[in-house]
């Protein structure tokens, strides 16, 4: 008789700390992923039955709900973390029982492992297309600001290199808060950009202290048309955390907003709205959480069962028609296929798309092409709809 046992899943999103909002959305993504497979017959009629804990944010909880899920729960598949110090945590674990994490984050890159599979953008995917963008429009001087942690300090590296390549370019300040900044720990910082006088702050403030940082800039009166904060990890869910307009002339760079304007994308936030109510804020990382986990069905479809040996052949090459366009992991590095994409905030706190790439732009990581002379020959794969 076939077997229709579930299939359990471990998910590993944090619910509360200080990465909650974006951590809920996640969650929200691989939810609403694995109700619209189980909805269609799950896995050959197996369900997909996923495992949830809470890491509060906490590189050391990611990693002891990693030995849970695999010990106690009997999980070979692990969907999970937004920061980079809980990936780094989780990672030696998954390596050494040889499972699987899917990780849907945007992150520094320089990594590869054999048991991850990385959905979220490397550096050439958002950080070189922010550097030519921000440049090109606004100057080269840059205040770099961060949270205190691993992706931030890369991060800023890449961004600061980038820069350097630009006529006129000058690292002013290299800067960072604790994780739980308040408005406060943003007051000396604004003094220094007074006496800078940047021509754009580059943020790689995560989580809910990003609100706070968008209400000193403009507590400063500080003007985004002339020095604007560009980030990676400001999206519509630290955004949904800011009064009204208060983030609006900013820019992000990232491969998926909201306000994509594709069927693929409305018919997902529908889904979504139905599922969810308007509780969730879709953003970059709610939209890899979500496109990973089908990924990881259709792999299954094919390999029948979820060991990693077994697995991984159908996920590597494979391909899925996400909300930002088609997507593809690659086979050579475990990164993923992406459509690089600025945005900046408008009024009501969703983001304007000035700038969008016309095809998917291959995974680099290791930023082997890393120039920004390197990105130009490739320009004409992007399509310049307003700046
Ligand atoms: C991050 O820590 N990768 C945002």
């Amino acid at each position: 008789m076939a077997n229709k046992d579930p299939i359990r899943v471990g998910i590993l999103f944090s619910e509360s700390g200080a990465t909650s909002t974006i951590g809920l959305s996640q969650l929200q993504g691989a939810l609403l992923a694995v109700d619209e497979i189980n909805d269609t017959g799950g896995i050959d009629g197996r369900e997909l039955q996923p495992v949830h804990y809470d890491p509060e944010s906490n590189p050391a909880r990611y990693a002891d709900l990693t030995e849970r899920l695999i010990h106690r729960d009997g999980v070979n598949v692990i969907f999970g973390c937004y920061m980079s110090s809980s990936r780094k945590a989780v990672i030696p674990i998954i390596e050494k029982w040889n499972k699987l994490l899917f990780y849907p984050t945007l992150y520094e890159g320089f990594e590869y492992s054999a048991n991850v599979i990385y959905t979220g953008a490397a550096p050439n995917q958002n950080s070189v297309q922010l550097a030519e963008f921000i440049t090109s429009n606004f100057g080269a001087r840059v205040y770099l600001i961060g949270s205190d942690y691993i992706y931030p300090y890369e991060s800023n590296r890449i961004m600061g290199e980038l820069v350097l390549q630009r006529q006129g370019s000058e690292k002013l300040a290299e800067c960072y808060v604790p994780l739980d900044a308040t408005e406060r720990d943003f007051a000396d910082v604004m003094l220094d950009i007074r006496n800078k006088r940047p021509d754009f702050i580059f943020s790689t403030v995560v989580g809910d202290s990003t609100a706070a940082l968008y209400r000193a800039y403009a507590d400063a009166g500080f003007d985004p048309k002339t020095m604007p904060i560009a980030s990676l990890t400001t999206s519509e869910a630290e955004i949904s955390q800011m009064d009204r307009g208060l983030a609006a002339g900013h820019y992000t760079s990232a491969p998926y907003f909201q306000s994509i304007d594709s069927d693929a994308n409305r018919h997902c936030l529908a889904n979504l709205r139905r599922r969810f109510g308007d509780s969730c804020v879709p953003n970059l990382c709610w939209e890899a959480s979500y496109f990973q986990m089908h990924i990881f069905a259709n792999a299954m479809r094919h390999a029948g069962n979820d060991d990693i040996l077994t697995l991984m052949p159908y996920i590597l090459g494979s391909e899925f028609d996400a909300p930002q366009g088609r997507v593809k992991i690659d086979p050579t590095n475990h990164h993923t296929c992406l459509y690089p994409r600025i945005g900046r905030v408008n009024s009501d706190g969703q983001f304007t798309i000035v700038r969008q790439a016309r095809r998917s732009v291959y995974p680099d990581p290791y930023l082997v092409t890393h120039s920004l002379g390197d990105w130009a020959a490739r320009l004409d794969t992007l399509d310049k709809l307003e700046c």
